[in-house]
């Protein structure tokens, strides 16, 4: 039904003179009126934010990647569930970038050993190449505060001098170019799937999950926390998805032995139905990601 109806709006946007609305209505059972909202509504989702009706269908989102330190093996077990499962929307959910050659906590300390920005940039479009490999009809990027390292950085009163010739993540990465509906305000944006809103996140509580509901009040989803956990009240629910990054590389040897041991991977499935969200939290352990009872 939702794809028929989207088949009979792109007609009419492509100028199809036989597209009647009087018999789309009687086709989709409901009124001329309805039917031409909800058109309005779905052009409006062309161009700013998805709308409900066009949402619908299965998304994956990654939060946490943290590229180049990304979990290569935990990638090839999302590329094989993605291969299987094909979902419509993509949400890159904060820090795919870890941007550790920006990052002010390291000034003035040796640097990772052959790391650069220009080798961040291009191990980011490597696995961006890999994501293309699939036909998306829909891909988000939320910046995290890695991505914001670019926006401080280039802030600095001496580091504004070369902000010509510093690329950011956006340009970089050819966001634009490879179709990403971009949100680069961080902590502020949020990207709305179904009734979900989802954000990088910011705090880092123990009962993320929990204390992050009770401030919106709204059902959500976000990473940054590299935990797992989820917390329903009511209607309402709210996930911390855990990362796709690999917390053994020396990109994390910041953190000490007894935070790493409650950070964990994974990833989230999303099934939108007409406009509802249902998310499935999915934790990558053992090497594998178990989705629908297989193995990937
Ligand atoms: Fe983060």
């Amino acid at each position: 039904m939702v794809r028929e109806l989207e088949k009979f709006f792109k007609s009419v946007d492509n100028g199809n003179k036989n597209a009647t609305w009087n018999e789309a209505a009687i086709r989709f059972h409901m009124s001329g009126n309805a039917l031409r909202k909800r058109y309005k509504k779905w052009k409006d989702g062309k161009t700013k934010n998805y709308q409900n009706t066009v949402q619908d269908g299965l998304w994956i989102c990654i939060f946490d990647a943290h590229v180049p330190f990304h979990n290569k093996r935990m990638f090839e077990s999302i590329c094989r569930l993605i291969q299987d499962i094909q979902p419509k929307g993509l949400v890159l959910g904060g820090d795919f970038l870890d941007l550790h050659s920006l990052s002010s906590h390291d000034k003035g300390k040796t640097p990772v050993p052959g790391m650069t920005l220009g080798k961040e940039y291009a191990e980011g479009n490597s696995v961006l190449d890999k994501l293309e490999l699939y036909p998306f009809k829909q891909k988000v990027y939320l910046w995290g505060n890695h991505e914001a390292r670019y926006d401080k950085y280039i802030r600095d009163a001496d580091n504004s001098k070369i902000r010509d010739a510093v690329r950011s993540p956006l340009d970089a990465l050819g966001l634009k170019r490879r179709n990403y509906k971009i949100y680069d305000n961080y902590p502020y944006d949020e990207f709305i799937l179904g009734d979900l809103r989802i954000y990088h996140g910011e705090s880092f509580g123990q009962h993320c999950a929990y204390s992050d509901l009770q401030k919106l009040k709204k059902s959500i989803m976000f990473g940054h926390v590299h935990r797992q956990q989820s917390f329903l009240e009511r209607d309402l629910e709210a996930y911390s998805v855990g990362s796709a990054a690999d917390h053994t590389t020396s990109g994390f040897s910041y953190a000490k032995k007894l935070q790493k041991q409650i950070w964990c991977n994974g990833i989230a499935v999303v099934t939108v139905i007409g406009g509802k969200s249902f998310v499935e939290t999915i934790k990558y352990k053992h090497d594998k990601l178990v989705f629908g009872g297989k193995a990937y």
